[in-house]
């Protein structure tokens, strides 16, 4: 990958004229900011450096990925918050208490700024689609550098350039976007695992949701280039990849040569070099019966469906623009649990959307026992600007509390129930980490997505290794790493 890079940048012409678009523009000024970072570090008699910092779901993780590559290739060492030239703030709206959060790092960012005299501050992202959060920043943060969105995130190395060539705070944001630009520098976090953009946007306008708004349309990627980004990744030494779209059961329907989810999939396990492959996120409505029986005959797919449930009442379900019913929702995961009984399926639960009273809360209690989720992660409603559910009636602060605390009691006995029906068994486990309180310990995930702590050192991590997982601790398991004496065959 990185000689690929060196290559296209030492065919790019600096002294003639800027290239139109795409990607051959954006190499453009890497190269010109190289040779910025270069003259500026030999007079600063250091390396200039950048941090990206990054909220909100895996997408925005990926697309992190990518403006930490833009910012290598310009010649940036990668640091931390602190002890940064450079810092991007990568944004997310879903929920009010994101929004939050930013403000909070973008203040102290202030001080960082009068230290390192320097320091250039830049803000992306979700957030950044919205009128109301650029004109906050534009008022009350005037040091913030530069502002860009979603849809333009692939002209970053063009608006580092600017920044670093002109005295004026640079935005730049565009109200939708439907170039899917291939082949930029990518700087990947972990070396065995990666997520893959397999679509972008969203069509489904639920209606609490921003995410239509500020990511737009749904285009699917070509399955080609997706597949090529997999096979360089293997390459790579990349063992598990994660699919990621808002809702990848609707991937590559308007294709120009339409291919379904299902095939996609497929396709990625054929891979040589690729042991695991997940998904994230799948829609309820469209998970189709070809996924499941995909999954079902092919052990290299998780064990794991994360399906959001929003809610059980069908009434909140039909305000919400979740297009299925309670009984449809719970006939799907009776038959995923059928299917394929070893998976897991986790979900998302909203609580207090507009008019949500304690029998929709019951409801909702109702699907958790009734599918006993094996993990569930519940938010508390939180009003969108924009979207159709903020012009309903909203339910009182305290009586979204209570409801809450209701069904995070149910949701945290369930999760753990359904951990019990794993213990004993024997499972492959990628080894992700040390262990946090005790370093002769080492942390897996299994395809099932649960956590396993094992003895072992960091020579293990990024492989997969058969444990046994010996003892039940709720959330996660401890377990021992088989040795060859067992010679007990382990699905991978
Ligand atoms: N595309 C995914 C989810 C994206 S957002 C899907 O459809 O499943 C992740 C989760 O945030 C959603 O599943 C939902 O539970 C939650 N969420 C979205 N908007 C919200 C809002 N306005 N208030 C509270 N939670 C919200
Ligand atoms: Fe939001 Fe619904 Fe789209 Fe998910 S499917 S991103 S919840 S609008
Ligand atoms: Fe947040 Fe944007 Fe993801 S709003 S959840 S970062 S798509």
């Amino acid at each position: 990958m990185q000689n690929k890079l060196e290559e296209i940048i030492a065919s790019i012409d600096i002294s003639g004229p800027v290239p139109e678009e795409g990607d051959q523009r954006q190499y453009y000024y890497i190269k010109k900011m190289r040779d910025y970072t270069a003259a500026k570090s030999q007079e600063l008699g250091r390396n200039l450096t950048a941090c990206t910092v990054t909220f909100g779901c895996q997408m925005n993780a990926k697309d992190s990925e990518k403006l930490a590559g833009i910012l290598e290739a310009c010649g940036f060492d990668v640091r931390d918050e602190e002890n940064s030239d450079f810092l991007i703030y990568n944004t997310c709206t879903v929920r009010d208490n994101a929004d939050q959060h930013l403000y909070g790092r973008i203040g102290r960012a202030s001080h960082y700024k009068k230290e390192n005299p320097e320091m250039k501050i830049a803000v992306c992202g979700c957030m950044m689609q919205e009128k109301t959060a650029v004109d906050k920043l534009h008022k009350s943060y005037p040091y913030v550098d530069l502002i860009f969105g979603t849809h333009n995130l692939y002209c970053f190395a063009e608006y580092i350039y600017e920044v670093y060539h002109s005295d004026k705070r640079v935005t730049e944001l565009w109200e939708s976007g439907d170039r899917i630009v291939e082949d930029l520098p990518t700087d990947r976090k972990f070396s065995w695992k990666s997520g893959v953009n397999i679509m972008y946007g969203c069509n489904n306008f639920c209606s609490y949701c921003i995410v239509p708004y500020v990511r737009g349309r749904e285009k699917s990627r070509e399955p080609i280039d997706i597949l090529r980004e997999i096979e360089r990744l293997a390459s790579d030494g990349v063992k598990e990849i994660m699919l990621l779209g808002q809702n990848v059961n609707s991937y590559g329907k308007t294709l120009e040569d339409p291919i379904s989810f299902a095939e996609l999939l497929e396709a990625t396990t054929k891979i040589d070099g690729i042991e695991r492959v997940r998904f994230m996120t799948s829609h309820p409505k469209d998970l189709s019966e070809d996924l499941i029986q995909c999954i079902k005959r092919n052990p290299k797919i998780a064990r794991h469906i994360h399906l959001p449930l929003q809610s059980g009442s069908d009434r909140i379900l039909k305000a919400m623009n979740r297009r299925y019913t309670k009984e449809q929702y719970l006939a799907l995961a009776e038959h995923i649990r059928q299917e394929i009984p070893d998976a897991a399926i986790t979900t998302d639960i909203i609580v207090g959307f507009p008019g949500e009273t304690a029998e929709d809360v019951d409801e909702t209690i109702d699907v958790v026992k009734k599918v006993g989720f094996d993990n569930a992660f519940t938010f508390i409603y939180s009003m969108r600007k924009g979207t159709p559910a903020a012009r309903m009636e909203q339910v009182p602060e305290d009586v979204k509390k209570e409801n809450f605390a209701r069904l995070l009691a149910v949701v945290q006995d369930t999760a753990k129930e359904q951990a019990e029906r794993f213990a004993g068994m024997e499972m492959s486990a990628l080894i992700e980490s040390v262990n946090e309180e005790d370093s002769s310990y080492v942390t897996g995930r299994l395809s099932n997505n649960m956590i396993v702590h094992v003895k072992g050192d960091p020579s293990l991590i990024g492989s997969f290794v058969p444990v046994k997982l010996d003892e039940c601790h709720g959330f996660y398991y401890f377990g021992h790493v088989l040795d060859s004496d067992e010679t007990r065959q382990v699905e991978l």
